[in-house]
C-alpha cells in the first residue's frame, strides 16, 4: 500500500511515520515539495504520486495566531483537506483525516461531579479561528463524498514538538511556581496513544475482504483520545510527579497553583469542557482505549529510556 502522509515534522506526524513504518510505502511530503497553502500544487502533486490512502496529520495549528491569520488557518485547514477529498473521492482512496476538540464550545456542564462528554452528534460551535476552520475542514471531506475517517483528538503531545508537555518540564526546571488555568476541562493525547490507535484501525482495514465495504460501514466522525478528563492544572501536576519519578526532573520542584483562565487572557477563547465522548470509537473498532495519566506515563517512560541512552553512548 502506498500512504501518502502529511506533516511528518510535526508531532502526530512524526509518531504516525514511525508506527507504521512496516505498514506500505510512506510518501512523506515535507512542505518544500507540498505547501498546503499553495492550493493549485495540491491536486498535482497526488496525482503524481497516485496514493492508495491519504493520511492528513498537517495542519495550521497555532491557535493563538490564528486569529490574526484567519485567511491563511483556513487555506491549509478547510481548503487544503477540500482539495485531498477531491483527489480521493477521483481516484477511489480512503481519506484519514485528523481534527479538533475545539469545534466545541466547551459549554456542557458536569452530572454527578463529572464533565459531561461530547459526541459525535453534538452541535459544534467554535469559539476561535482555529476550531472554526478546522470544522470547515471536516465539512469539506464529509461533503466531497470520499471514503474517510475523521479523529477529533485533544491536547495532543509528545517528546517532540511544540506542546504543553514540553513546556511544563522546560519550566519546571526555570521556576519556584507555576500558575496554571484549572477551569479548562479535557483529555491530553499522547501521539504514541494515537498514532497506535490508528496502526490498529488501518490494520483492521488491511484485514477486511472487501474494503470499499470496510469504508462505508465505517467511514465518518470519530472522537478519539484517551479515556478519563483532567485540567491543565492537574496535567502539569502529573507531569511534574512522574518526571520526578523517572529521573527526568529533580528536586526542588515547583509548586503548582490553579488558576481560572480569566488570570491568563489568551487571543483565542478556549473552551471550558472539551471532553469527548469515545463510545462510538470503541464500538466500531473494539479498541483499547488506554487511560490518559498511564498515556502519560508511557510517554514520560520513553523519554527517560532515550535520556538514559544518551548518556550511556
Ligand atoms: N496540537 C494539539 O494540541 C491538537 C489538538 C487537537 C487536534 N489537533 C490536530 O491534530 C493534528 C496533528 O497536530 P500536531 O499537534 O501534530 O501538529 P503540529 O505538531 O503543529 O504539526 C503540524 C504539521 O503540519 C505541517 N504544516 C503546517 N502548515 C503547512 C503547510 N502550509 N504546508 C505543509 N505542511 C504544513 C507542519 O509542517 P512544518 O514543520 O513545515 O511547519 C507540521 O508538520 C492536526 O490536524 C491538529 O489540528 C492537534
Amino acid at each position: 500500500m502506498r500512504i501518502l502522509l502529511t506533516g511528518t515534522s510535526g508531532q502526530l506526524g512524526r509518531s504516525l511515520a514511525k508506527a507504521l513504518s512496516d505498514f506500505g510505502e510512506l510518501i512523506t511530503p515535507q512542505r518544500a515539495e507540498l505547501d498546503l497553502s499553495d492550493l493549485a500544487s495540491i491536486a498535482p502533486y497526488i496525482q503524481q504520486c497516485k496514493p492508495d490512502l491519504i493520511i492528513h496529520p498537517a495542519a495550521y495549528t497555532a491557535v493563538d495566531q490564528a486569529e490574526r491569520e484567519s485567511e491563511l488557518a483556513y487555506s491549509i485547514n478547510a481548503e487544503a483537506p477540500d482539495i485531498l477529498a477531491q483527489e480521493a473521492k477521483r481516484l477511489g482512496i480512503g481519506l484519514i483525516h485528523f481534527s479538533t476538540d475545539y469545534v466545541f464550545d466547551g459549554s456542557k456542564g458536569t452530572a454527578n461531579g463529572e464533565r459531561i462528554p461530547y459526541s459525535e452528534e453534538d452541535i459544534c460551535a467554535p469559539l476561535n479561528v482555529y476550531g472554526a476552520s478546522k470544522l470547515a475542514g471536516e465539512q469539506a471531506v464529509v461533503n466531497s463524498g470520499c471514503a474517510h475517517l475523521i479523529f477529533r483528538t485533544s491536547w495532543v503531545y509528545s517528546d517532540f514538538g511544540k506542546n504543553f508537555l514540553l513546556t511544563i518540564l522546560r519550566l519546571a526546571k526555570e521556576k519556584t511556581e507555576l500558575n496554571i488555568v484549572n477551569d479548562q476541562w479535557g483529555t491530553p493525547s499522547s501521539t504514541l496513544f494515537l498514532s497506535n490507535a490508528v496502526k490498529q484501525i488501518l490494520l483492521q482495514l488491511q484485514q477486511a475482504e472487501t474494503p470499499a465495504t470496510w469504508w462505508q460501514a465505517h467511514q465518518g466522525i470519530y472522537h478519539l483520545t484517551p479515556s478519563g478528563f483532567t485540567n491543565w492544572c492537574e496535567f502539569s501536576q502529573h507531569i511534574v510527579t512522574h518526571a520526578a519519578q523517572l529521573g527526568l526532573l529533580n528536586a526542588p520542584l515547583p509548586t503548582i497553583q490553579g488558576i481560572p483562565s480569566s488570570a491568563y487572557p489568551t487571543p483565542a477563547q478556549r473552551p471550558q469542557n472539551s471532553c469527548l465522548d469515545k463510545t462510538k470509537l470503541s464500538q466500531n473498532f473494539g479498541i483499547d482505549i488506554q487511560n490518559w495519566d498511564l498515556a502519560l506515563q508511557s510517554c514520560l517512560q520513553n523519554m527517560a529510556s532515550l535520556k538514559l541512552a544518551d548518556a550511556n553512548v
